[in-house]
């Protein structure tokens, strides 16, 4: 559905979650990276998560003691639930906002963010 930015997501949710835990888009790489990348900080990190969608994996490279703040936003409330249960147990500070990347992105606060992380969830090139 052309007018639905995330119809596919919606609709199939459980099957994308199939091809993650089957490492089909290398998510187990890209997270081996980013955990390095944030183990090279040593200051405590605000990390902003464009399309997180429910966090799973990256709920699994978070250090509590070390990210400050984690911010995840994306279209779907269904994935957004899923991504305050996998992320409740850490005991960081979470906000998930259900919203536009992009009015997100442009939104935030100049110099808060450490760490934006942007994992297959480009928009449409005419939004
Ligand atoms: C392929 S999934 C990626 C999820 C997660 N980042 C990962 O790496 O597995 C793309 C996600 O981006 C979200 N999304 C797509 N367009 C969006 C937009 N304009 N604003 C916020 N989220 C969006 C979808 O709802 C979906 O959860």
């Amino acid at each position: 559905m052309k007018t639905d930015p995330i119809y596919i997501f919606r609709k199939t949710w459980a099957t994308y979650q199939k091809v993650i835990s089957n490492n089909l888009m290398f998510h187990k790489e890209i997270l081996t990276a980013v955990k390095k990348l944030l183990e090279s900080r040593l200051e405590p990190i605000n990390v902003l998560d464009l399309g997180c969608g429910d966090a799973t994996h990256i709920g699994k490279v978070l250090n509590p003691g070390q990210v400050a703040e984690y911010c995840g936003c994306d279209l779907s409330p269904y994935a957004l639930d899923v991504a305050r249960n996998n992320l409740e147990p850490f005991g960081i500070r979470v906000n998930l906002l259900c919203r536009d990347m992009v009015a997100v992105l442009k939104e935030a606060p100049e110099n808060h963010f450490d760490v934006v992380y942007f994992g297959y969830a480009l928009p449409p090139v005419d939004q």
